[in-house]
């Protein structure tokens, strides 16, 4: 389903928000959100669960279980899947989708998989005991200044900054660059992918182009703890909400489909997710 908003544009207007103004979502605010859970969907078939809950700020206005990173905040999402394969990626695309929904209200948001009290976030939003918890995030009023914390956070992580084109997309084999204009139609699908959040600012989304369709692989080395490796495949899944979504909005044909990979000779670190098979 397409989101009903500007993609593109609030792709562009999206950054991590961990300083807000001390003050409770309004009621109109909060339905606005819950109608938009309610919709939003994945084309991965997987039921993606998510939450709304407050919580009481303490004294000096930082919410307890952040550990001192987000100030302000009283209202936190969460999302939770099932242990299944294609599962994180489906939380990676329906929790962006409610992300990129939230900023085009005028809200601010930030994903959260490592600095939360995932225990005491659990218990709260009453998360089945079956089901992965990847991430939550906080959502409100974005207070005008940053915290010192989000200040150093965002220069130790160059959350400004991205990898090049020629990094993250290939033609063929992972040697042959993949330009705009040899992506012609999707290299604005291709841009949004470059400019989605990352755990850690990582990036570690790689796309390769054949013929007929766009290959996407998560970049990591081997022998990532579970954990770990389901936050890569929730990067893999923000970036194919940026992807897909982008192409909704130029009108692009293509469906998510899972393609043999035997053409090519994968790099070590390099871990297939999908493939978008471009037409009917
Ligand atoms: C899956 C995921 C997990 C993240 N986990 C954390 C976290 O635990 N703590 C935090 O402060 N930021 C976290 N971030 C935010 C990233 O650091 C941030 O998106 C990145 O630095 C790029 O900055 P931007 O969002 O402003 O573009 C996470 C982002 C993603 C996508």
């Amino acid at each position: 389903m397409k989101l009903s908003i500007p993609v593109m544009e609030t792709i562009q207007k999206r950054h991590s928000v961990r300083t807000y103004e001390n003050r409770p979502l309004l009621p109109q605010d909060r339905e606005a959100l819950l109608t938009c859970m309610k919709q939003i969907d994945n084309p991965f078939g997987v039921p993606v669960h998510e939450y709304i809950i407050d919580k009481e700020l303490n004294a000096e206005g930082e919410k307890l279980g952040t550990y001192g990173v987000i100030k302000g905040a009283s209202t936190f999402l969460g999302v939770s899947i099932p242990d299944t394969e294609l599962a994180p990626l489906a939380a990676g695309y329906e929790f962006e989708n409610l992300i990129l929904f939230a900023t085009h209200m005028g809200l601010g948001t930030v994903w959260l998989a490592a600095t939360f009290n995932r225990d005491s976030f659990a218990s709260a939003m009453e998360i089945p005991e079956n089901e992965l918890f990847p991430a939550i995030s906080p959502v409100g009023y974005p207070a005008a200044k940053r915290s010192l914390t989000e200040t150093l956070m965002r220069s130790t992580m160059k959350s400004a900054s991205r990898k090049e084109w020629k990094e993250l997309f290939s033609q063929n084999d992972f040697h042959t660059p993949l330009t705009k204009d040899m992506a012609g139609a999707y290299a604005q699908p291709l841009e949004m992918v470059r400019l989605a959040p990352s755990a850690k600012n990582a990036q570690p989304w790689r796309v390769r182009k054949t013929q007929n369709a766009y290959h996407f692989y998560a970049d990591y080395k081997p022998g990532l703890s579970k954990g770990e490796e389901v936050i890569k495949q929730v990067d893999l899944g923000i970036a194919l909400s940026h992807f897909h979504q982008t192409a909704l909005e130029l009108g692009l044909v293509g469906t998510f489909e899972s393609l043999p990979q035997e053409d090519v000779k994968l790099p070590e670190n390099l871990h297939y997710m999908i493939s978008w098979r471009i037409g009917e």
